[in-house]
């Protein structure tokens, strides 16, 4: 049977994360898989989550099953916390996914359904993920233009120059904030004329929304897929709880859909529910009954609102502390775009080799398109990352 097998290509983001594990330095610093981290390297437990977690063990009283659609009261929650009531529920609908991923894989097996070998249209670069991703469930991935390494922005432009040129039989898949890998994101313009010129195509939108509350705060970041699922008849929305509640392990996502009516968002609720129990039958329900909790819970939602404000305050203070490193030593403003990115994530831009030996040399571990994830800069030895970058680009 195996013969027939050769090997597959794995995920670099995981290889990356093995390799950094098996590196003996100490001295070693961890800018690689999109993980938050405090200030001692720990990607902590959140406190309202820890209540929350408390809680529901203490009033838990069945494992029994949840059922396909999985946690009603996570994924309403998660719509409202999402969409903010633009979208009328009648045309709403959900299912929980396996983290953020499952959320998509879901959503994308739909859409592979809808429109077998349907092109979609993927920025370039994005999370390395959506590509096998959309192949796996029978869609052909293009890619449109996304970030200008001059500038290392958002190249609107060239962008807008693909979108405005697809079609119904298209889907655009979007980063709905925090964008992976660039860290360069769209503004509340660009986020309107997107919304416009999808209204005006009738192209389809899958968001990607797995950093709500990392870049400018929960409705700021949540403005671009608000904008463009109340611009257009049909939507889809994969939302995770892995980095904003740090749920990683827990898998804790939901996939939603948005149709044209309750008629047609009923066939599409029975289609992902297929998907599912096809797949994985149903998805696992901690992380999603700890979100239910904490966003129905007013004391709760509300340190949970804050200690994600911490996070994405730290990450922002850490974006500008290497900037300012680096500008006081190579007295140039080559690397400020650091501050000006959003999110958890930077793209360098630089050339592999020089982020192999970063690796190799100075134990510093980023992806090897040079994506950097900020929350991995160690606040205490920020001049000597700094020092370490500004050698190795010479
Ligand atoms: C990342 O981009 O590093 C994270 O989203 C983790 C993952 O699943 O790839």
């Amino acid at each position: 049977m195996f013969e027939t097998l050769s090997k597959a290509t794995l995920d670099k983001i995981f290889v990356l994360m093995a390799e950094y594990a098996a590196d003996p330095r100490t001295d070693k610093i961890d800018l690689g898989v999109g993980v938050y981290k405090d200030e001692t390297g720990n990607t902590p437990i959140m406190s309202a989550v820890r209540k929350a977690e408390k809680r529901m063990n203490e009033t838990a009283r069945t494992k029994t099953y949840v059922g396909v659609v999985g946690n009603r009261g996570f994924s309403s929650a998660v719509v409202d916390l999402a969409l903010g009531g633009v979208v009328d529920a009648g045309r709403i609908r959900t299912v929980n996914g396996n983290g953020g991923t499952g959320a998509l894989m879901v959503l994308a097996h739909v859409l592979g359904r809808a429109r077998p070998g349907g092109r979609i249209y993927i920025s370039d670069p994005s999370w390395p993920n959506h590509w096998p991703l959309v192949e796996a469930a029978g869609l052909v991935p293009h890619s449109y233009p996304y970030f200008d390494p001059r500038t290392r922005q958002v190249d609107f432009g060239a962008m807008m120059g693909v979108l405005d040129g697809l079609t119904p039989d298209d889907i655009v898949l979007l980063h709905g904030c925090c964008h992976n890998p660039t860290g360069a994101s769209l503004s509340p313009e660009q986020w309107d004329t997107i919304a416009a010129s999808l209204a005006r195509t009738g192209a389809f939108p899958l968001i990607d929304l797995a950093y709500l509350g990392f870049g400018d705060g929960i409705e700021a970041d949540a403005y671009g897929t608000r904008r463009v699922v109340a611009a257009v008849p049909e939507a889809m929305v994969a939302f995770s709880a892995s980095k904003n509640f740090g749920l990683y392990r827990e898998r804790a996502g939901v996939a939603i859909a948005i149709a044209r009516n309750a008629a047609d968002a009923d066939i599409v609720s029975s289609q992902m529910q297929n998907v599912l129990r096809a797949s994985i039958s149903q998805t696992p329900d901690h992380g999603a009954e700890i979100v239910r909790i904490i966003l129905g819970d007013a004391a709760l939602r509300a340190e949970w609102e804050a200690e994600l404000t911490a996070m994405r305050e730290r990450m922002k203070r850490l974006r500008e502390k290497l900037a300012e490193a680096i500008r006081q030593r190579s007295n140039a403003t080559d690397f400020d775009f650091l501050a000006r990115h959003t999110g958890m994530f930077s793209l360098l831009g630089l050339p592999e080799d020089v982020v192999a030996r970063l690796k190799v040399d100075d134990g510093v571990y980023m992806i090897n398109d040079s994506r950097i994830n900020v929350a991995g800069i160690p606040e205490d030895r920020i001049g000597e990352l700094a020092d370490r970058l500004l050698a190795a680009v010479g």
